[in-house]
């Protein structure tokens, strides 16, 4: 449990921290976060993320609030707080807090910023990891900047809901064209009939997943056969294996799909080989 957090310049307990009713990220959800896998204390994949998340603020034209150097020392000092060993960084950076009106407010308003941080347990991640998950599809009725960190998840949050209540542990959304994007939180990947690893391209409407940049560069210096290329349903029932990677899951199996078994139905080796290799690597190159 997170029970330090820091809120606009302070820190304080979790309990009593607090943003303003008229924040914008609480109003229009006018707001970008990211998520960092915290691994022995130290931040994963810090450049990706740090880089992605200064795309999404450039993106909406939201102030950066302070330095990187300032931003990774309160990430850092947030974890540090909170005692977390292994768990995850949560930061959100809002517009910030003005009268309520559309349009934005003058460029002396100062973005709201949120830091929290929770611990994992990591022996449970991996015994579910070991048993993998199970999800459903569902439409994909999210905006057209998917590619953008925003705190607009209303869609994912109602597929999720909609998916636990199915008895799967996500949805994998679909678009029109028929063909997967991506997860609730999450980037989805195969492994096809044929043994090559597929993903969905990232000029298409997905999250330009930090996890997922980290897999495909290990699964390329494996020499194991990829594509970026999206895939449908079909395609995952018929499928040798699937899996999703974020950052909170690294690289994490998926076993059925619809209530259809994906390969034998149990999480399949090249997944698990992947996840082996991304937590060693992300041993190495924490900060
Ligand atoms: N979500 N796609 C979506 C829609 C996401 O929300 C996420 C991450 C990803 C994977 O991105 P990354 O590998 O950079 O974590 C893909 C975070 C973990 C969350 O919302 O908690």
């Amino acid at each position: 449990m997170s029970r330090v957090a820091y809120v606009n310049g302070r820190y304080g307990p979790k309990a009593d921290a607090a943003v303003h009713i008229e924040d914008r990220g609480y109003q229009f959800a006018d707001a970008v976060y990211e998520v960092w896998g915290v691994s022995d204390g130290r931040l994963m994949d810090y450049e990706g993320h740090m880089a992605r998340l200064e795309r999404s603020l450039d993106a909406l034209h939201i102030t950066r609030p302070m330095s990187r150097a300032a931003l990774t020392h309160v990430l850092r000092e947030t974890v540090r707080r909170n005692r977390v060993r292994d768990g995850l960084v949560y930061l959100q950076i809002s517009r910030g807090t003005a009268a309520r009106d559309h349009a934005f407010p003058s460029a002396d308003v100062p973005p709201s910023v949120v830091v929290t941080a929770k611990s994992v347990d990591r022996a449970k991640q991996e015994a579910g990891a070991a048993r993998g998950i199970s999800v459903v599809t569902r439409p994909d009725i999210r905006w057209g900047r998917c590619d953008i960190k925003t705190v607009g998840l209303l869609p994912n949050i109602l597929a999720k809901q909609d998916a636990i209540e199915a008895g799967a542990a996500d949805a994998w959304l679909v678009d029109d064209m028929g063909t997967i994007t991506e997860g609730t939180a999450s980037n989805a990947w195969i492994v096809d009939q044929d043994g090559v690893i597929r993903t969905r391209d990232t000029q298409a409407n997905i999250l330009h997943g930090i996890t997922r940049a980290a897999i495909l560069t290990i699964a390329a210096e494996q020499g194991l056969k990829l594509e970026e290329r999206g895939f449908t349903p079909d395609e995952v029932k018929r499928a040798r294996e699937a899996f999703y990677t974020n950052a909170s899951g690294f690289a994490t199996p998926v076993v059925a799909i619809d209530r259809v078994a994906i390969g034998n139905g149990k999480p399949g080796p090249v997944a698990q080989r992947l996840r082996e290799l991304y937590l060693q690597r992300a041993e190495q190159a924490a900060i």
